[in-house]
């Protein structure tokens, strides 16, 4: 039984009418206008009809085609539009600009290391990394820092062992990067060149100078015939890179007993270029790192022969020297995650 075409036209338009959206109008367009829809049922049917009655009703339902057609087409536009309207209206504001992204940075620690590391690398060292809970062994004893060594005072930090320091195998959070020669040494044969960058724990008031966790970058080059000139002109061409091409360097003599000899080096301060200032304390000079010639006894106690091999070791502090490069004048902004403080690097 085919519809005639006055109830499938007065049905359609009252259904099209309560269309709202792009999927209602879809589902009438098929439900009607499709090839299985009601009109085409309608047209099909045509053919059936005896011949006197076949013109009108052909009539009649091409009208009703061309009117459901039209009809569809208005709608369609009136509920695009009303969509548009909801959108640019109270809902979005779709003429708005996106919201930027918020875009992660380096952690100015992070940022030296790497640059630190950079100038070491172009000059033949690997970065290597090691553990921050560490082996009294390898933190003092592989060292030359014995049970009763008075240097263990200022490092005597956060153990680990339960019984801390009377531990049969005590273990600690590394007080610095050296303990990193030793397993180097241990696990590798010479030519030795790495870097060694690191987080290190200190038993340690916080000042302006002092944190009780910072960064070490520890270095260490071990091979036949190396000595105290390989030491000083790579930590001079480190400190011409790093402070600029004019830099002047300066060694002195000092102690930690897993080198000798022992020194500390200065850079002539790049800020009055010698002259005295806040930033050198006015003495003309800034201390940058530790160093010395790797202790025969260390390298004994690694397994290599101290008549045959030699090398240099030295130890500085990534944050100090940021502190220098950008003028920061307290170490505790680095790890007090304050974003005022990390965005301006
Ligand atoms: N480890 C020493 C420190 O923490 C620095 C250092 C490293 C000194 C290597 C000499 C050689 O102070």
């Amino acid at each position: 039984m085919a519809d005639t075409a006055t109830t499938l036209l007065t049905e359609a338009l009252h259904d099209l009418e309560a269309t709202a959206d792009e999927t209602a109008l879809e589902a009438w367009r098929v439900a009607y206008l499709g090839r299985s829809g009601r009109l085409t049922a309608l047209l099909r049917g045509l053919g059936a009809l005896p011949a006197e009655e076949r013109k009108a009703a052909g009539a009649a339902a091409n009208e009703t085609k061309g009117r459901l057609e039209e009809a569809f087409a208005a709608r369609s536009q009136t509920v695009r539009e009303a969509a548009l309207a909801k959108l640019s209206g109270v809902a979005i504001d779709v003429t708005l600009p996106g919201r930027p992204l918020a875009l992660g940075r380096y952690h100015p620690t992070t940022q030296i290391v790497r640059e630190i590391c950079g100038i070491f690398e172009r000059m033949g060292f690997s970065v290597v990394e090691g553990p921050e809970v560490e082996w009294d062994y390898y933190n003092f004893e592989a060292l030359n820092i014995p049970k009763d060594h008075p240097a263990r005072d200022m490092w005597d930090t956060i153990w680990v062992s339960p019984e801390g320091p009377r531990a049969e195998k005590p273990m600690l959070m590394r007080t610095h990067t050296s303990p990193m020669q030793v397993r180097i040494m241990e696990g590798a044969e010479p030519p030795i060149r790495v870097i060694v960058p690191g987080r290190v724990y200190r038993y340690e008031a916080t000042d302006a100078t002092h944190e009780s966790s910072f960064y070490q970058i520890e270095g260490l080059a071990v091979d036949e015939g190396i000595g105290l000139a390989d030491l000083k002109g790579t930590l001079y061409e480190f400190a011409r890179q790093m402070f600029g091409e004019e830099r002047k360097v300066r060694f002195r003599c000092d102690y930690f007993p897993f080198v000798e000899p022992g020194v500390d080096m200065s850079i002539d301060c790049f800020n009055c270029n010698g002259k005295g200032c806040r930033t050198c304390k006015n003495s003309g000079w800034i201390e940058i790192l530790g160093a010395g010639m790797v202790h025969p006894d260390v390298l004994r106690r690694a397994g290599y022969d101290p008549e045959r091999y030699t090398g240099f070791a030295f130890g500085m502090g990534p944050e100090r020297v940021a502190m220098l490069r950008y003028g920061i004048d307290d170490i505790r902004l680095f790890y007090s995650n304050d974003l005022r403080f990390l965005r301006q690097f």
